[in-house]
């Protein structure tokens, strides 16, 4: 096998320079290989089948020839035999039959009979003068990426050509044609700089990741900002030779060398992450890679409809713009698309006043961008709706995103609490509860008892829903509303009435349900014959299987059976479909595992 170097040494100095006719000859066996052996630049087959051969760059080690970088992608040769030559101000690969399959432009006029094509020992096939060698490349391959970026090669702008430099997947993983997928860098919006994809049949590009001052998402810290904003290069990744590579299907990966085993090792890659390629939650939805469904909606905010997906997530509480307004800290987010401004503040609470001044902004992040030498601490703000966001669990940023609510009580910090990381589940302000039930007014009266009134309101998103106030002197105190709230919180069945958020402001102790369209069963048996009749035995039987089954998750729920103790035709909802639903757990006691009989401490009516 001849060696480039020493091979063009020889043909350089031993033909005349007139008669010089081109750069290099290349041809099934004949390659080029760097100085220190540690790539090969050749003509290569990615399937055996075809007789289609490209001109490639892989790893000298590699059995397989994992190819790097491709010259001819798009136009292979029928036999591995071609010719790199300096053509017009232009680097061509011409056929064996002299015919041109690719061409790059050169920087600059060459004087030919001077320049040498070389692979240099990063895997750079570099034209250059053979006199300077320390020069300006006339032509480098790094600046023209195929489907993997290797250490040393840039992603984004080439501060010097001022070329955007993008990856390109191929079209299947046999064929190195453009296929569907390109990887770029943008600054799409003020100074985050994310990695996009494209693909040529969607109208849009996927913002996939974004920079957050050290890494992108949670890719690992392979790329590093350069001289310039929006420039990037690739590095070694755990000091070893490493690969990064935009797959056919539009994924990414992080590849590291084994020398032991000759193989490329992946070590990190998007094909497990659901959000990756497109984390659309909605408005205030994000996307969490490693749940089912993958949607959530922040804290503070529920779903508008049953998909987050198509719906989003809305507020729970009424806007309103207060000073005293709180900030919610995220982390490890993937920051929201379309942020509004991005400002110089070296403090967090320069940045977080920027945003509590204007009444609009929704959330605020603070980064951090290399600037050549310099590290500069940006403000960026959002305004109105935030979306497409990710959590991750390393990487991302600390998203700040503004409640709307009073400042909390501590039975609402305890409620919080209790609400936990549960997105479905709400602490609701008194003001948006007086406003969703027109301040208790009675013509939304549902049904009384002991407990309380409950009432029908109307949230701000315009969902309905059953407002249970519980009355100062019921017996249902701090320690029963506390023991209901906890307990429903975690109880899910299709039988059971869901809790979707509760009030505790002053002495006020409310409960927010899901709205029953067709109200209590005791109105149907008891209250409206007409109804009563619409009753036939098929659907009774039903409704009494659904309670059965309903009290049944009860009585085995977790480790500790829940026993309703108020079981009655007004404690049995019915939805628009007439499907039963149990409700009222406020007298339910829990029992301690292992316990089968318990003494009441309260008397109850039923
Ligand atoms: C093409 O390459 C093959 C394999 O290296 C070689 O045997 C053959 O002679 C070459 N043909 C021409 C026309 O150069
Ligand atoms: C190419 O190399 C293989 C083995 O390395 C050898 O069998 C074959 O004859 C060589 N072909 C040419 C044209 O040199
Ligand atoms: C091509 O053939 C070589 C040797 O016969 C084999 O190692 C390689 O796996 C084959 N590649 C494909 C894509 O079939
Ligand atoms: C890419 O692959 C698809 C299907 O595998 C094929 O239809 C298409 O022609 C290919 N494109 C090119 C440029 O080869
Ligand atoms: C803030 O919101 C109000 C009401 O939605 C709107 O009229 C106003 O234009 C917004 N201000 C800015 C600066 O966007
Ligand atoms: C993202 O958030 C969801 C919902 O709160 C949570 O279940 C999941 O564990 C989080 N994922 C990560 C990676 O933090
Ligand atoms: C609600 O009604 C109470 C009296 O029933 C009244 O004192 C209060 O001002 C009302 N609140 C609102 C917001 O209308
Ligand atoms: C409970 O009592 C307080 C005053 O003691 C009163 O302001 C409040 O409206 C009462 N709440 C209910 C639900 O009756
Ligand atoms: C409890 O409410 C009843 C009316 O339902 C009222 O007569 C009684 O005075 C109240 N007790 C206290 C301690 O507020
Ligand atoms: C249940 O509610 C739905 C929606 O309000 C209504 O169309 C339906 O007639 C009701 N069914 C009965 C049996 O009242």
């Amino acid at each position: 096998m001849i060696s480039f170097p020493s091979f063009f040494f020889l043909f350089f100095f031993f033909v005349p320079l007139s008669c010089f006719s081109s750069l290099v000859t290349l041809s099934g066996n004949k390659t080029i290989v760097s100085d220190g052996q540690e790539y090969e630049c050749g003509f290569f087959q990615p399937d055996n089948l075809t007789s289609h051969w490209y001109l490639g760059i892989w790893l000298k080690e590699d059995p397989i020839r994992t190819s790097l970088w491709v010259a001819n992608r798009d136009n292979p040769l029928t036999t591995p035999n071609g010719t790199l030559d300096i053509i017009d101000k232009e680097l061509v690969l011409v056929d064996k039959d002299n015919a041109r399959v690719w061409s790059a432009k050169l920087s600059r006029e060459v004087d030919k009979s001077r320049m040498v094509a070389q692979l240099e020992d990063n895997g750079n096939l570099v034209v250059k003068s053979s006199k300077h060698s320390e020069e300006e490349y006339s032509w480098q391959s790094f600046d023209t990426p195929t489907d993997t970026l290797l250490p040393q090669m840039r992603l984004g702008i080439n501060p010097n050509t001022k070329n955007h430099i993008v990856l390109k997947s191929w079209n299947s993983s046999i064929d190195p044609s453009s296929g569907y997928f390109s990887l770029g860098i943008e600054d799409e919006s003020y100074e985050i700089f994310v990695i996009y994809l494209q693909h040529p049949h969607a109208e849009n590009r996927y913002r996939s990741i974004v920079w957050n001052g050290f890494q992108f998402g949670d890719m690992p810290p392979i790329l590093k900002q350069l001289d310039a904003p929006d420039s990037f290069v690739m590095t070694t990744y755990q000091s070893s030779k490493s690969r990064l590579t935009l797959t056919p299907d539009g994924d990414y990966e992080v590849y590291m060398w084994v020398q032991e085993e000759t193989t490329w090792q992946l070590s990190w890659s998007t094909t497990q992450d659901s959000c990756f390629k497109d984390a659309r939650c909605g408005s205030y939805g994000f996307c969490s890679k490693n749940t089912i469904p993958r949607c959530h909606c922040l804290q503070g905010f529920h779903p508008k409809n049953d998909v987050i997906e198509s719906g989003g997530c809305a507020r729970i509480t009424a806007p309103k713009c207060k000073e005293d307004d709180k900030f919610m800290i995220l982390k490890n987010m993937k920051l929201p698309e379309n942020p509004d401004d991005t400002l110089h503040a070296s403090a967090l609470e320069a940045c977080e006043s920027l945003c509590r001044r204007e009444c609009n902004c929704t959330a605020f992040a603070r980064i951090k961008l290399q600037n050549g030498q310099n590290t500069d601490h940006r403000c960026i703000t959002w305004i109105g709706e935030l979306h497409d966001m990710q959590n991750y669990t390393v990487g991302g940023q600390d998203l700040h995103v503004r409640l709307k609510e009073p400042v909390p009580t501590q039975t609402q910090m305890m409620m919080t609490e209790i609400a936990g990381e549960d997105q479905l589940f709400a602490v609701m302000d008194l003001s948006t509860i007086v406003e969703a039930t027109d301040n208790f007014s009675s013509t939304n009266v549902l049904g009384r008892g002991g407990f309380g009134i409950v009432y029908k309101g109307i949230l701000p998103n315009g969902k309905e829903v059953a407002v249970k106030r519980l009355s100062n002197n019921s017996s249902q105190g701090t320690f029963e509303f506390r023991n209901e709230v906890t307990t429903i919180l975690n109880i899910l069945h299709k039988n059971l009435v869901r809790l979707l958020g509760c009030c505790c402001e002053g002495s006020e102790r409310i409960l927010v349900y899901e709205y029953l369209q067709n109200l209590s069963l005791d109105r149907f048996i008891f209250v409206d014959e007409a109804r009563s009749r619409l009753l036939n035995w098929a659907t009774r039987f039903r409704i009494i299987n659904e309670i059965a089954q309903g009290l049944s998750y009860l009585h085995n729920f977790r480790d500790s059976p829940i026993i309703h103790r108020d079981l009655k035709p007004s404690n049995i909802l019915l939805d628009t479909n007439m499907i039963s639903k149990i409700s009222d757990f406020g007298m339910a006691k829990i029992l301690q595992s292992g316990q089968t009989e318990a003494e009441t401490e309260r008397l109850v009516g039923t």
